[in-house]
Formats: structure tokens, C-alpha cells, sequence
């Protein structure tokens, strides 16, 4: 079987891990975290949200975290952007701080559109459209995440037909990239499969990625499905961060820790250090006060703490 020898990871963490979290998050430690993510060799990054702070109180400091981020050579950022009024938000940015992309995110199921933002699938389409014009016209690139692509948290089973229909408006309007999102971690590799195949049929292979919420257990299963596609981009979440608000029970999305030990396991270059991943997700996770979610990192914190106590011992 060929697997891709690079993949991309986009940590997610500082958007959709942050999102849904109920304590505040102080702007400071948001622009640390983005920065150990660098340091730690990501280079593709989804800062944050221009929503409404209504709507995502947590994103409302999206401007300051921007604006207080060193950038290194090499990392793009992106953004979520849901409307007109978040793009003008985006591009009023001083350019140092502006970011590559917007994602602008829809969703395969009514329901989920209707409570997420407040509109149909054909409402989101048409509210989509001038917002890819623009920012293309601004030189922005565009992905598009389109959830529940595997299961809805309201109306249940989600077909790849339903799948298949959204990716082609999204295409039909301009969308550069293709993101297929498991809001509620409820996919197994074989349904994931043939609902990357749908999006595979419209998109090409550099423009398809998976975004996995871990709720059953299965993204790291599923990551390696896509792989058996030779998909070779995904969102991943430092620390295992993460979950929608209009999304109930739906926990993080897939760590991005897992998926590099993964991968380095399967000898695909990520870029990104290992080590220097854990100590952002001690991190955070120290910040919010609690555990990392990742099994990785607890498994490398511990055999830290085994090798430090041994050496204190010698
Ligand atoms: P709405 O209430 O229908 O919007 O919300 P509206 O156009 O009627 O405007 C109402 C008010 O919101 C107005 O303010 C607007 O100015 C303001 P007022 O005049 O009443 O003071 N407003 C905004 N403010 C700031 N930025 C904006 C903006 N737009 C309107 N962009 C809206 C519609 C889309 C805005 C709302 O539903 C919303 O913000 N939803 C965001 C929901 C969200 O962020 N969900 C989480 C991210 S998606 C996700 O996590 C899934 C993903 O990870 C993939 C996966 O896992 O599935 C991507
Ligand atoms: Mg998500």
C-alpha cells in the first residue's frame, strides 16, 4: 500500500479547542500557545473565529490574538469566517497580522446548519458566495469545512448522497479546499472512506482533508483510512482540545500528538517535533487545569517524569 510521505497538519487547537471552553482564556495565553505550536514546527495554524461573540464568547478577543502573534517564516494561519461581517473583520487587519485562509463552514445535515448558524444548507450557500469573491479578491485562500459528514447530533445518520450534495455547492461556488469534518467522532474507517471517495470525485487530492473528533475513539482509525486514499492533510488538536457548542457531547478533536506518533510510526514526515508538542500541550493543558486529553502526551509526560526520577536516583 502507498501512504502519502508528507502530511499536513493544521492544529485546530487554538480555535476549535478554545472554542467551547466555558472558563476564560486569557489573550496572552492564546498567543503563547500559537507560538509553542510553532516552535514545535506546525505550520499551518487555525488561530481563531470571526463569529459572533454572542454566538462564540470565547473567540471574541480574535483581533488582539492575531495581532499579538510573532509569525515565523514559513507558518500560514487561518480563520473561521461565517459571513460578510467576519471577512470585513479579516480584512481590516493590519496586514503583519491578516491571515492566509478563511474556512468558511458548512454542513451536510439541516439541523446542524440551523443551530450552528442559524441557517439552511441553501441559506449558508448563498451567504458563502460573495464571502469566497471577496476573499479571493483579497488574495486570501478559501477552505471549506463541512460538518457532520458522517452523523448528526440532531437528526442522526448523515448519507454520503447528503455529503456529496453540499460538496458540490461548496464547489460550485468556489471554494478551494475541501474539508470533510466527523462533528460528532462517530465515523469508522470504512463509512469515512466513502465519504472522502464523494468529495474525492469533485476535489483533487491536495485539496481533500479530514477533520476527526475523537467522541468514539475511532479518528486515529480514520486519519489512517484517508491515508489508504492518499489523503494527506488533516486538523488535528494540540492536546486533544476541543468540541462544538452546537454540538452536544461531542468532545476534541483527534490530537495532533496521536497523529505525528502515528505517523512517525509509519515513517511520514509531519516537520513537526514531537517532544516540542508536548511540552505545548503541558501547556495548555496545565492553563485550563487539567490533563492533557492526548494519549500520546500523557504516555511521553510519564516516561519524562520515569526518566527524570531515575536520573535523581543515580
Ligand atoms: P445571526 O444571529 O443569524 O446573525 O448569527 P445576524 O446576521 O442576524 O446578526 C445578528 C448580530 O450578530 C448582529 O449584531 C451582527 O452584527 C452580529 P447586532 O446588530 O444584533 O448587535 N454578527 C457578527 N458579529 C461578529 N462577527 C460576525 C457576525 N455576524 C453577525 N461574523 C452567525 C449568524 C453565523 C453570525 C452566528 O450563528 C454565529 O456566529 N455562529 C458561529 C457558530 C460557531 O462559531 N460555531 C463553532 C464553529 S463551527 C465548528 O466548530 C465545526 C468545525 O470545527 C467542523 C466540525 O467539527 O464539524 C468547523
Ligand atoms: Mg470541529
Amino acid at each position: 500500500m502507498n501512504l502519502p510521505s508528507h502530511v499536513t497538519l493544521v492544529d485546530v487547537g487554538p480555535r476549535d479547542g478554545l472554542q467551547n471552553e466555558k472558563q476564560p482564556v486569557d489573550t496572552a495565553t492564546k498567543i503563547e500557545l500559537v507560538h509553542r505550536l510553532q516552535a514545535a514546527g506546525l505550520r499551518e495554524i487555525e488561530v481563531t473565529s470571526f463569529v459572533s461573540p454572542r454566538w462564540v464568547p470565547q473567540m471574541a478577543d480574535n483581533t488582539a490574538v492575531l495581532g499579538g502573534i510573532t509569525r515565523q517564516a514559513g507558518v500560514r494561519t487561518s480563520v473561521l469566517v461565517p459571513n460578510l461581517k467576519g471577512l470585513d473583520g479579516v480584512l481590516a487587519l493590519p496586514a503583519a497580522a491578516r491571515p492566509d485562509e478563511i474556512v468558511v463552514f458548512g454542513a451536510a445535515s439541516e439541523a446542524f446548519s440551523q443551530r450552528n448558524i442559524n441557517c439552511s444548507v441553501a441559506e449558508s450557500i448563498e451567504r458563502f458566495a460573495p464571502v469566497v469573491q471577496a476573499a479571493h479578491a483579497a488574495g486570501l485562500k478559501v477552505r471549506s469545512a463541512l460538518s457532520c459528514a458522517l452523523g448528526c447530533p440532531y437528526q442522526g445518520e448523515v448519507t454520503p448522497d447528503e455529503v456529496e450534495r453540499v460538496v458540490v455547492l461548496l464547489k460550485g461556488i468556489g471554494v478551494d479546499h475541501c474539508g470533510i469534518a466527523d462533528t460528532v467522532g462517530v465515523g469508522t474507517p470504512r463509512r469515512v472512506q466513502a465519504v472522502m471517495e464523494r468529495a474525492l470525485r469533485h476535489f483533487p487530492l491536495v485539496e481533500v482533508s479530514g477533520h476527526f473528533h475523537d467522541t468514539y475513539g475511532q479518528a486515529v482509525a480514520n486519519v489512517m483510512a484517508c491515508l489508504e486514499l492518499g489523503i494527506h492533510q488533516f486538523d488535528t488538536s494540540v492536546a486533544g482540545l476541543g468540541g462544538c457548542p452546537y454540538a452536544p457531547g461531542a468532545t476534541g478533536n483527534v490530537a495532533t500528538e496521536d497523529v505525528v506518533f502515528l505517523l512517525r510510526g509509519l515513517g511520514i514526515d509531519t516537520g513537526i517535533d514531537l517532544d516540542a508538542l508536548v511540552d505545548a500541550a503541558a501547556f495548555i493543558s496545565a492553563a485550563l487545569g487539567r490533563r492533557p486529553v492526548s494519549r500520546t502526551a500523557n504516555a511521553w509526560l510519564a516516561r519524562r517524569a520515569a526518566a527524570a526520577a531515575a536520573g535523581s536516583h543515580a
